[in-house]
């Protein structure tokens, strides 16, 4: 069975993606962005799956755990590590695999360690990039975007007093 495969990710002026196993920032409108993205999909029957490392599944806060009408997936290499409300695996592969005809489409939403590994692979389909035009203390940075990908399309905008950001997507 074969699903289009995407990346969702929001990153600042340094690629800086993360903090202290935390999100550096906090922008409402950019969270409901990346919950309407990843939770949309066109055949109501179905659901889109979502992958993620350990750390940002620890990073969710319990109450918004499992990520509410989206089947999650966890990676991890602890044979005994167990994430309420989601499915855990020990390789990406394998969890790409899990995907049957009750999925629409694979989000994989981080962090640093699994966008690694997703940006290498070439059946990747596209990234859904949202660009926050400030510079914050990052301790974990998103890897360059392959050169396949070319330029992205900008998929519009947005600013309140405090931040401007920018949502772009870069497909094959
Ligand atoms: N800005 C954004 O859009 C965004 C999105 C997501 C996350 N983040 C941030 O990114 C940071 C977390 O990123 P991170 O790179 O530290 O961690 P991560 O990628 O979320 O998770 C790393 C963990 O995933 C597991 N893992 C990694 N490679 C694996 C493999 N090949 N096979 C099986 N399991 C594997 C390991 O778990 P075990 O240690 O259990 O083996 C590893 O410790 C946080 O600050 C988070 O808030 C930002």
């Amino acid at each position: 069975m074969e699903h289009n495969i995407y990346a969702i990710v929001a990153a600042d002026e340094n690629n800086g993606i993360g903090k202290d196993g935390k999100l550096p920032w906090h922008i409402p409108n950019e969270l409901k962005y990346f919950q309407d993205v990843t939770t949309k999909t066109e055949d109501p029957e179905k659901q889109n799956l979502i992958i993620m490392g350990r750390t940002t599944w620890e990073s969710v806060p319990p109450p918004h755990r499992p990520l509410k009408d989206r089947k999650n997936v966890v990676l991890t290499r602890n044979p005994e590590y167990q994430a309420d409300g989601a499915e855990t695996f020990h390789d990406l592969d394998e969890a790409i695999h899990s995907a049957d005809d009750s999925i629409e489409s694979i989000y994989v939403i981080g962090g640093g360690q699994v966008f690694k590994m997703v940006f290498e692979r070439s059946d990747l389909t596209g990234i859904f990039l949202t660009q926050i035009h400030q510079s914050h203390d990052c301790d974990t940075f998103l890897p360059e975007i392959p050169q396949r990908f070319g330029e992205p399309k900008n998929l519009g905008g947005e600013e309140n007093d405090e931040v401007s950001y920018n949502y772009l997507y870069y497909g094959r």
